[in-house]
């Protein structure tokens, strides 16, 4: 076995090392803190492994993902995005009986109880379709108790897979003001969400082919990405063994922020401000350099990537052909070719190795879709759901999984006494 050594307050230390599948290094430091004293610090946790998983691997440095081995480019070719969901969840792609037979378990759980959507009358009109996605799923975990057995852990995914997606649409319709469209059992995963957004009950309608090709391709491309904020907080929270809802919830929560899954809301109103501003994109990139503002080129940089983004680039293609298939020229995909080309040529952005990710593209095919803007990160937690999931799963079945508790190095006050308030 390969030892590490640590030399601490003239004590030499040994650390056993883990390798992983793909030949990374990990220095095991479970038991430092017991036979030094000491804790590692890392903020942010960029150089912490939280877990063995076996579910998704990156190589930021190379622009390489794969979901249980397979490259994210032949997935998004050839795949449909709930055999995916198999794949992450159970670890392989499906046979073909077993795809049709959870795709009907997915069909047949889509519709909500019909007391949930006594809840969207309590929210406000203005609601941001994340609370509400995120509030819902947790409410699910008061219809579907927690899961004792396999069978019962089983259903309740299925169950979370199918209603999110009813959920989310629910949320949209809310938010326009029309009424709620049920799923259809003859629509797939994918039609059965854009039947549910853009049908209203006055017409027929018939889901376009490049709209659900553009949305599998939008959720494959999102469906994992291993130990990311919302992921990781799904493990947080499902490792007090909080129920999967709970746990799910949480990662939407945290998938929220403009600094994770909220960027690629933040990127078209980054491309809107520029073209009010008259299209000026140079002066955004020199802003975004500028250490004396806060203004970041949303869509750019990532913890992990320190090269292309392999998802941003399937993404680049599939926005010209979608807008074109689609007949929409958005000014705003010509100011995002521009700020992407001024920015890889610039020593800023090269010396420091950012580059667009996944949410640079996504959003402006959404939007070509007819997809409202707050509802991007819905459409991304959409698609990080089987991530998610999986992530739950393989922790719950880890037998050497403990409750994550992380260390602290205390610099507060050292012990006082208390004044009398008349002496403070
Ligand atoms: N624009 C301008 N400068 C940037 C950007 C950016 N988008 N991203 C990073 N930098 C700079 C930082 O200012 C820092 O510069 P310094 O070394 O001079 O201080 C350097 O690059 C390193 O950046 P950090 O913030 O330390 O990198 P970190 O790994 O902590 O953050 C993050 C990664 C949050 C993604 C960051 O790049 C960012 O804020 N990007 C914009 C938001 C975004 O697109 N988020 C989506 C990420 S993908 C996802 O979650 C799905």
């Amino acid at each position: 076995m390969t030892i590490a050594k640590l030399s601490l307050r003239d004590k030499d230390y040994e650390l056993p090392v883990t390798e992983g599948s793909e030949g990374e290094v990990a220095i095991d430091i479970g038991k430092l803190r017991k036979e030094s004293g000491a804790v590692t610090l890392d903020s942010g946790y960029g150089n912490t492994g939280s877990c063995e998983s076996a579910i998704t691997f990156i190589n930021g440095e190379n622009g390489i993902l794969r979901y249980r081995g397979y490259p994210i480019e032949q997935l998004a070719e050839t795949t449909r995005f709930t055999e995916v969901c198999h794949l992450l969840i159970y670890g392989d792609l499906p046979t073909e009986a077993k795809y049709e037979e959870f795709g009907r378990k997915l069909t047949y759980h889509s519709l909500i109880h019909e007391d949930m959507k006594k809840f969207f009358e309590g929210y406000a009109i203005t609601a941001h379709p994340m609370a509400i996605l995120s509030s819902m799923v947790s409410v699910l975990s008061s219809y579907y108790p927690a899961a004792q057995s396999e069978e019962d852990v089983d259903m309740n995914i299925i169950r979370l897979l199918a209603k999110a997606k009813t959920i989310a649409a629910f949320s949209f319709k809310k938010s326009i003001g029309q009424p709620f469209v049920y799923p259809q059992n003859d629509l797939s995963y994918t039609q059965n969400f854009l039947h549910m957004m853009f049908a209203v009950p006055a017409e027929p309608y018939e889901v376009p082919e490049v709209l659900d090709d553009a949305l599998n391709l939008l959720l494959v491309l999102h469906a994992d990405h291993e130990q990311n904020c919302s992921t990781s907080t799904v493990r947080m929270v499902g490792s007090s063994e909080a129920n999967l809802f709970a746990s799910i919830s949480a990662g939407i929560n945290a998938l929220w922020g403009p600094l994770h899954g909220g960027a690629n809301q933040k990127v078209i109103e980054m491309l809107q401000r520029i073209q009010d501003d008259g299209g000026n994109y140079k002066k955004y990139v020199n802003l975004a350099k500028d250490k004396t503002s806060d203004f970041r080129l949303m869509g750019f940089g990532h913890r992990v990537y320190k090269n292309y983004d392999p998802r941003a680039k399937i993404l680049k293609t599939a926005a010209d052909r979608v807008l074109e298939e689609l007949g929409v020229n958005d000014p705003l995909l010509d100011i995002a070719k521009h700020l992407e080309e001024v920015a890889l040529e610039d020593d800023y952005f090269v010396s420091r190795r950012l580059y667009p990710n996944v949410d640079f593209y996504s959003g402006l095919i959404y939007r070509a879709m007819g997809i409202p803007t707050n509802m991007f990160t819905v459409m991304f937690a959409l698609g990080r759901l089987p991530g998610w999931i999986a992530h739950w799963k393989e922790m719950r079945e880890d037998p050497s999984s403990r409750i994550h508790r992380p260390r602290q190095v205390y610099i507060g006050k050292t012990e006082r006494d208390v004044q009398p308030m008349s002496e403070r």
